[in-house]
């Protein structure tokens, strides 16, 4: 893959926005997000300067704070004050989406293991995709 191309499109994944719709929040999901940040960019640097081993390392630390952040309850559903059945429902939603997102996580690791770099450009694309959805549904801080 181009390289600036991939810089572009890491950008467009792990850039956040200064912009606090609701005020900011001090949650454990806020921490392992930025957590997903890092290991983002440091997975990128690893594909760019073509150590593919690396870039499975962290991307199998991703996997664990995803799986770390299944269990956590977006800010957004206690702002919103969800009880009972909505609570239940959205967090459901909220773990459906988390869990497409280990699915992808899992697809990057084995094009990365047998080299396949369009199938790793597609899948960034892929984690792009479930950001901005994780982020649009369920994120106001
Ligand atoms: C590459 C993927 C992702 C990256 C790099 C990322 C990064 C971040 C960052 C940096 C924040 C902190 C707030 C900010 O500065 O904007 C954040 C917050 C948040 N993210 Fe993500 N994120 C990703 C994927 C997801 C997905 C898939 C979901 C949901 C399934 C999600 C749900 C949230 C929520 C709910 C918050 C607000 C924290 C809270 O409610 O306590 N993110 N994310």
């Amino acid at each position: 893959m181009k390289k600036g191309l991939l810089s572009a499109a890491v950008l467009s994944i792990t850039c956040s926005s200064t912009v606090f719709a609701h005020g900011s929040c001090d949650t454990e999901l806020h921490g392992y997000m930025q957590n997903i940040k890092d290991e983002m960019r440091a997975m990128s640097s690893d594909v760019k300067s073509g150590d593919n081993q690396s870039a499975v390392k962290h991307v199998d630390s991703l996997i664990s704070y995803f799986e770390k952040s299944r269990s956590e309850t977006p800010h957004k559903f206690i702002h919103d004050d969800l009880k009972g059945a909505e609570l239940k429902s959205q967090n459901a939603e909220y773990q459906k989406v988390v869990d497409g997102t280990i699915v992808v996580l899992k697809d990057l690791e084995r094009a990365l293991q047998s080299g396949d770099s369009s199938k790793v450009r597609e899948l960034f694309g892929a984690m792009g995709e479930q950001r901005k959805l994780g982020h649009s549904s369920f994120k106001d801080c």
